[in-house]
């Protein structure tokens, strides 16, 4: 496993579109590996492949406070949401940068695994939060195009929500 660079705003690579991943072989898992690893060093919640410069559908995340809740999504779509949200978001690719937005309080996702199968999981809260970001990244979309209120909080205070 490799800690990958974390590619920051200003790249242009940020604001383009993720292209489906159609093979599931050793380097899309050695891929997965690194993402996780760099994530964790970071201390984000998430991470999608564009952030480490691969313009693939691939996103990883782990909204648990313990480390318990690692998640890997290939081509994931939201299928269904409910409710609102708006709370305090961070990334990975913009440090210091913070703000509110809005976000809907439940998101079902279906993404396929590491070996291809797909699989259906549901969010609330930070996790409803993180899969809507995360996604968001694979269209070229950030956290700052979704602000409803600018950041005015501490940036230690949402480090762990950044993703
Ligand atoms: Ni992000």
């Amino acid at each position: 496993m490799a800690i990958r660079k974390i590619v920051e705003v200003g790249d242009p690579i940020l604001r383009k579109k993720s292209r489906p991943v159609e093979k599931f072989d050793e380097r899309l898992w050695t891929l997965l590996d690194d993402m996780r690893e760099t994530m964790y060093l970071a201390n984000g919640v998430g991470l999608a492949a564009v952030q480490v410069g691969v313009l693939r559908r691939v996103v990883v995340l782990d909204c648990s406070e313990d480390k318990t809740g690692y998640l890997e999504l290939i081509n994931p779509e939201i299928t269904g949401t409910e409710g609102e949200q708006c709370e305090t978001e961070g990334c990975l690719s913009l440090p210091g940068q913070n703000g509110v937005t809005k976000r809907p309080a439940e998101v079902k996702v279906k993404a396929q695994d590491r070996n291809g199968n797909w699989c259906v999981f549901k969010g609330t809260g930070l996790k409803a939060r993180c899969f809507c970001h995360e996604i968001d990244h694979l269209d070229g979309i950030l956290f700052t195009d979704r602000l409803v209120k600018p950041g005015i909080e501490e940036l230690n205070e949402t480090a762990e929500k950044n993703g």
